[in-house]
């Protein structure tokens, strides 16, 4: 099959891959001229593992084409994907400009028949809007049926994610767009699930923000097992057994952060309101995901008594490990408060360096684990690098000035840390 995605973020340039390796002839369009020139040599604007080798491996086997114009890559395409950022705007609400005006773009160079098909988090209603420029743009000739069809990929783990993901969701009211997309995703294997357009955009947010909601509520019970010293690792094991419940997103810690869940909830609770539904259940949700991160400032003033003048290392920025993304990542609040009270931050991350410089412009910036720890008062884990997980804490030992840590991801052995001397502080511990 001939397909187009336009856009080549996570979702975009992830599946556009994935769908190339399957077989399938795929145009990419981007807006970016040097990247687009990047793209076609194989550099990925961002780190995910794996994927600049299945980029490279596509565009040599010349299956995956990079591209800044709409034609010939539309009007040869059997289906065209929206998979370009929704951000979010000062409201809360989705900034739904770009997909608008990519719908406007892909209308005008459609030819025969095409499904076109959303994969950026649209809200309830949008697919509606899409579908009327893409009729209105659209030659004569030229037909079209439309699908939303969500993604449910994680970074980091991006490309094993859509090769085998729980489910695909294809929502359309049109025969020949599902039969279209039910083939396209065959090599998959995943159970699909036929829907109409709404459902099938509600189905996006409302996982997320299910998911979000399961954090939070680790983050609730870590908090609460903190009170009545309880260990809430081992509530959330004892919770996680239930099969009902499931083991997963039950890892409290400083919250959840990514492009994804922090928009996606504030998405749906104002898609409520706009249906005037006050979906305050979620509205806690995200009031536990800011105490989670004012709860390790909380602990690094306990133990530092007063944070001003000291010196704080951070091991780890990047919202979650094996990405560089720095969107909404809980390190961005805990060291904006931790300098707000005049510490003095110097922080490590195996990749999300440069992309922390513009939220965390002034803070040092060091090369290891080791440099972290040289005449620090206190030492704070925020991402769960697995890096992190071999320190020689001998070594740490010597360089701290006061061995003080707060291992904001439960990632360290309590005991352990305790016997060697350091006052060891979790979440949830
Ligand atoms: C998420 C969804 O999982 C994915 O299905 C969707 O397509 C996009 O959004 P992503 O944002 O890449 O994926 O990361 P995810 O692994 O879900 O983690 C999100 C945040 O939650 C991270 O900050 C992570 O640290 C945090 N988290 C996750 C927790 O704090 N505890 C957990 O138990 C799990």
């Amino acid at each position: 099959m001939k397909i187009t995605f336009v856009g080549h973020g996570y979702v975009g340039l992830v599946t556009a891959a994935v769908f190339a390796d399957f077989g399938n002839q795929v145009f990419v369009i981007g807006h970016t001229k040097k990247k687009i020139e990047g793209l076609r040599r194989g550099i990925v604007p961002f780190y995910e593992p794996g994927l600049s080798e299945l980029v490279k491996k596509n565009i040599d086997a010349k299956r995956l084409t990079f591209t800044l114009d709409y034609a010939p890559a539309v009007a040869e395409s059997d289906a065209v994907f929206i998979a370009v950022g929704t951000p979010p705007t000062k409201t809360g609400d989705a900034d739904l400009s770009t997909v608008l005006q990519v719908a406007e773009q892909i209308g005008k160079n459609l030819e025969g028949y095409t499904v076109v098909a959303t994969k950026s988090t649209v809200p309830t209603g949008t697919n509606k809007k899409v579908q009327r420029i893409l009729e209105e743009m659209k030659p004569a000739g030229a037909e079209i049926d439309y699908a939303s069809v969500p993604e449910f990929l994680r970074e980091g783990t991006a490309i094993a994610d859509t090769t085998n993901p729980d489910r695909v969701v294809i929502g359309t009211e049109s025969k020949r767009a599902q039969e279209l997309l039910i083939k396209l995703h065959e090599p998959i294997g995943a159970p699909i699930l036929l829907t109409n357009f709404e459902t099938a955009e509600l189905i996006k947010y409302a996982s997320n923000s299910f998911l979000a909601l399961k954090i939070s509520y680790a983050n609730a019970i870590a908090k609460l097992s903190e009170a009545v010293e309880a260990d809430a690792l081992k509530v959330l094991e004892g919770i996680g057994m239930d099969k009902r419940i499931g083991n997963m997103f039950l890892s409290p810690g400083p919250g959840y952060g990514g492009s994804c869940f922090p928009k996606d909830v504030k998405a749906l609770i104002s898609i409520a309101k706009d249906n005037d539904y006050a979906f305050s259940l979620l509205s806690e949700v995200e009031a536990i995901n800011h105490q989670a991160r004012r709860d390790i400032v909380r602990k690094a003033r306990k133990l530092l008594g007063d944070v001003r003048g000291k010196k704080i290392g951070v091991l780890g920025l990047a919202f979650k490990p094996n990405t560089d993304d720095m969107r909404e990542a809980p390190s961005i609040d805990v060291i904006s408060m931790l300098m707000n009270d005049g510490a003095n931050i110097s922080a490590f991350d195996p990749k999300a360096t440069e992309s922390a410089k513009e939220a965390l412009p002034n803070i040092s910036y060091v090369d290891n684990v080791y440099e972290v720890a040289n005449g620090a008062d206190l030492l704070i884990v925020l991402t769960e690098w697995s890096d992190f997980m071999e320190i020689n804490f001998e070594e740490i030992k010597k360089r701290m000035k006061a061995l003080n840590i707060i291992d904001g991801r439960n990632i360290y052995d309590p005991e352990k840390l305790r016997a060697m001397g350091f006052n060891y502080v979790g979440v949830g511990r």
